[in-house]
């Protein structure tokens, strides 16, 4: 029988990542973070000075770039033309950039062929923000995670907290509302919740129940 695939979609720091590398592990799934995917193509086009704005020239730039996703101890890293980009790919340079690239069709184009091939044969959770209603629109069960800006700037604050650096709180709140609003607001595939996606608000969710309860609509869809 094959097995099901999960979309997961939602805004910047709703929890995404987190939860789908849960859910995938607990049903020994494929998890892919197309996000990365975006961020390894845009720190690549600020290395080489590209132009992110041209959408043809971030499509050649596209076409002889190899992404690779690697499952590790600690989730995923992100393997750009064979180097280890992880860590810059989380940079404020690249997450402030990002979105400039993600709204060029032509990027779009590549690269969710490359992320329909990925999960072709199904036993995948995949995050992003098309997932459900381009990437996998067939998906068995698709998640729209939300959460108050407030709350999803106030993760992002603990989570490079933890890393020793220090924020600005307001800073990453204006970051994270600007992304969105850029990512909404684009013409090819905006964020938006596909109209058979289930809606989770985890502003007052534990990690933990948000991933129980994916897995309870799983559970219903295998
Ligand atoms: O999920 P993450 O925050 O890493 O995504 C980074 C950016 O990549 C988003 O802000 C968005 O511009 C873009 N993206 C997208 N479509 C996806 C996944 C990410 O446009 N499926």
């Amino acid at each position: 029988k094959k097995l099901i695939s999960i979309a997961i979609d939602g805004p910047a720091g709703a929890g995404k990542s987190t939860v789908a590398k849960q859910v995938a592990e607990k049903l020994s799934f494929i998890y892919i973070d197309t996000g990365a995917m975006y961020r390894a193509l845009t720190y690549k086009a600020l290395a080489i000075g590209a132009d992110l704005n041209n959408g043809s020239a971030l499509e050649s730039v596209l076409h002889e770039t190899e992404i690779v996703l690697v499952k590790t101890e600690e989730g995923q890293s992100v393997i750009l033309d064979g180097n280890d980009v992880s860590e810059e790919i989380r940079s404020s340079e690249v997450t402030n950039n990002v979105s400039f690239v993600a709204r060029q069709k032509e990027v779009r184009l590549e690269m969710v062929k490359r992320q329909q091939l990925l999960a072709e044969s199904g036993g995948v959770v995949m995050d992003g923000r098309d997932i459900g209603t381009h990437v996998m629109p067939n998906a068995e069960l698709k998640i729209f995670l939300i959460a108050s800006v407030e709350e999803r700037a106030r993760r992002r604050y603990e989570e490079i907290s933890l890393k020793g650096i220090t924020a600005d709180f307001e800073i990453l709140k204006s970051e994270i509302a600007l992304r969105d609003k850029r990512d909404s607001e684009r013409e090819t595939a905006p964020l938006k919740k596909a109209e058979d996606a289930i809606e989770l608000d985890t502003t007052s969710m534990s990690i933990e129940e948000v991933v129980l309860s994916i897995l309870h609509y799983a559970q219903e869809r295998a």
